[in-house]
């Protein structure tokens, strides 16, 4: 099955920036390809020939909830699609398994696309509490066709930790047991990592930050992808 490669910025990259990324990024054919720039450049960036997703999205069409962005809004833009649920929104904005519900629904049903981001920390690991918490973390989510599973230990993101290729590949397939779609993994990966870990037979793609900054490491992880797909 074709690999899929996301790319989330989280909060870098203004327009000037995402324009310059695109300059020099190259991905062959061969693997589907997915950006999410910051709100804020997300106009510059649908101008491109690769699918955006946002970061975030509202479940209401419209309404008082200041700072927040409806799904209606980013069809209108031309953007495809939406990440939810991803861990430094639980832990920093008080996102919860329902409203990652709310919030992957209301993105469905206006068309968009879904990478609804799950995964234990540390701590919950350590306590073997990580089935437990993928199972509540997998259950509220909708049944659609159009939502992927990212993945994403919370304590391998962005700390230079990766799960063992073994430790990834047990949670894609505890996952995929509870939810029958494509899951992506998240966490640390890089060029470096990227075949061994994509190589596992549960892992149909990455949801990737630092190494996504880059365009010519977004482009070297695109060229590994193609190559296993
Ligand atoms: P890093 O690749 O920087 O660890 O980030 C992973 C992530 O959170 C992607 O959503």
């Amino acid at each position: 099955m074709i690999k899929l490669i996301a790319g989330n910025w989280k909060m870098f990259k203004g327009p000037t920036d995402t324009l310059a990324f695109f300059d020099s990024f190259e991905a062959p054919d061969g693997v589907d390809v997915v950006l999410c720039p910051p709100f804020v450049s997300l106009e510059a960036a649908v101008g491109e020939e690769w699918p955006i997703y946002a970061q975030n999205v509202h479940w209401s069409d419209e309404g008082a909830f200041t700072g927040e962005v409806s799904a209606r809004m980013l069809v209108e833009l031309g953007v495809q699609g939406t990440l939810v649920g991803h861990s430094e929104r639980r832990l920093y904005f008080g996102e919860t398994d329902d409203t990652v519900r709310l919030r992957a629904e209301a993105a469905l049903a206006a068309g968009l696309g879904v990478i609804a981001c799950v995964g234990e920390t540390e701590a919950e690991r350590e306590t073997g509490e990580t089935e437990a918490v993928l199972r509540r973390q997998v259950e509220v989510l909708p049944h659609n066709d159009s939502l992927v599973i990212a993945y994403e230990p919370v304590w391998a993101i962005g700390t230079g930790k990766t799960a063992t290729p073994a430790m990834a590949e047990d949670a894609h397939a505890f996952i995929k047991s509870l939810h029958a779609t494509r899951v992506l993994y998240g966490g640390s990966v890089k060029p470096e990592n990227a075949a061994e870990l994509l190589s596992q037979p549960s892992i149909d793609g990455a949801l990737v930050g630092g190494a996504s900054l880059d365009a010519a490491s977004f482009s070297s992880l695109c060229q590994i992808a193609a190559s296993l797909s």
